[in-house]
Order: structure tokens, then sequence, then C-alpha cells
């Protein structure tokens, strides 16, 4: 059987050619913060702004929160911050940025706040046994094709509590199937159908969403700088 570290691996190694996540920092690029860049630089701005979204979604200390993709934790560390500890659990492909968020977690004083994080390609997210109330997915979408959407969707509705909901920044398209880059304001990114950074429809995540059994509705612009709009998946 397959050891977490050989999943790891592979992961990282499809990940070669789709995004730019497979590289591994080691401890001196992560002393000098290059994970920050690695996971789209703007490190205040996007952190404080997943945070700040999901309390006004209601998010309350005492929620289990799934952070899928959480690379660095731009947004951990203001979740790890505010929830009760251990309610927290991050998971990402790429184990030198997991590595990096424990790096992140003791320069803000959080190490002891007991943030669970996990190196886990595939999203496996039920190596964390947990029923989580929320679930949120910043900037991984915009890397992934569509059958790894369909994989992440469908493995994170195992997961979610009764009423859970699952939070997934992207890049909308006018409709599916739109085949042409579009560049998206602000930002000014260029997205396409079949190449990272990836665009998809609302009804195309929601077509993927409806087929892990979740519902999906369109929140769209949430403030973010880059242009991202905001999709929620619903557990019910
Ligand atoms: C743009 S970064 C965003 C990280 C984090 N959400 C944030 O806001 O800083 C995208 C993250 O998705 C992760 N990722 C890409 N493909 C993945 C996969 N198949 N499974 C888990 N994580 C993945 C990358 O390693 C990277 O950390």
């Amino acid at each position: 059987m397959a050891g977490a570290d050989e999943r790891v691996d592979a992961t990282a190694a499809a990940l070669r050619g789709v995004n730019g996540y497979w590289r591994a920092l080691d401890a001196d690029d992560i002393r000098r913060g290059e994970h920050r860049t690695m996971v789209g630089s703007m490190w205040d701005d996007i952190g404080r702004l997943q945070f700040e979204f999901l309390r006004a979604q209601g998010l309350e200390p005492h929620h289990r929160l799934l952070d899928v993709g959480c690379g660095a934790l731009r947004g951990g560390v203001h979740f790890v911050r505010y929830l009760e500890p251990g309610r927290y659990c991050g998971l990402d492909a790429n184990a030198s940025l997991i590595e990096a968020g424990r790096h992140e977690l003791v320069g803000a004083g959080l190490a002891d706040r007991g943030a669970r994080l996990a190196a886990e390609g595939d999203f496996n997210v039920e190596v964390f046994g947990e029923r989580f109330e929320m679930a949120i997915a910043v900037s991984l979408v915009t890397h992934l094709y569509a059958n790894h959407i369909q994989t992440c969707l469908s493995r994170v509705a195992q997961s979610l509590a009764p009423g859970g909901r699952f939070y997934v920044t992207f890049f909308e398209a006018p409709r599916a199937a739109h085949l042409a880059p579009i560049t998206h304001a602000p930002g000014e990114i260029t997205t396409h159908y079949a190449n990272d950074p990836f665009h998809q429809s609302f009804d195309e995540l929601a077509t993927l969403g409806a087929r892990a059994g979740l519902r999906a509705t369109h929140i769209g612009d949430f403030g973010h700088p880059r242009g991202q709009r905001m999709a929620v998946f619903h557990a019910d």
C-alpha cells in the first residue's frame, strides 16, 4: 500500500506541467519567505480577505474549518488565531508549503493552537477524521483541471457536517466551454479553459458540485484584488 509520502510524491509529479506548485522549497527558501511569493504574494491582503469573508458568512470560534490547498497558511494564520484550538485543518499537496505554514505559525506565536496540517495529494480530507461546518479553497480550482475539481468536491462533500458549506474561489467565465482566453479586472490575469490559470462558468462548477451531492450558489465579487469570484457549495 502506498504511504502518505509516496502519495504526495505522486501528486507532486502529477502537478508538474499542470501548475507551478510542485517545487519543493528548502529551509533557506522558507526563511527568506519565498513561500509567500509562491502562493501568489499579496500575503496580508488576501490572507485577511478570506478571514473577514468567512467571518461575515458566520464563521464562529467553535466551528471546525477545512482549508483545502491551504498553502503556507496565508489565510490559515488568521483562522488559527480566531478558532478554538484544534479546529483548523489545512491540507496541501506540497509538503514544503505545509512546512512553511508551520514556520508562519511559529512566527505569529500560534504554534500552540493545535492547527492540524496534512501534506496530502488527491484531496484525502478524511485523514482529519472530522465533519466540518465550513470549508474554503482560495485560489485552488484556478489551478486545477475539471477532473481534479470533481475529486476535490466529491471528497470534501464526504467530510462536511450536515448543513456544512464549502466556499470556493474561481475565475468566472460568462458561459460553459468558454474556449477563448479571458483577462480579468482588477489584476489583469489572463485565464484559459484548458490551461493554468483556469476559468469556468458558475454552471460548470455547479454541475461538478451536483455530481458530488452539493448544491451551489453564486456569491460573485467578494473583493478579491485579482478579480476571482466566490461560489459556495451546500451540504443539505
Ligand atoms: C495560489 S496557492 C493558494 C494557497 C492558499 N489557499 C492561500 O490563499 O494562500 C494554491 C495552492 O493549491 C495547492 N494545490 C495545487 N494543486 C493541489 C492539489 N491537487 N491538492 C492539494 N493542493 C493543491 C498548491 O500547492 C498551493 O499551495
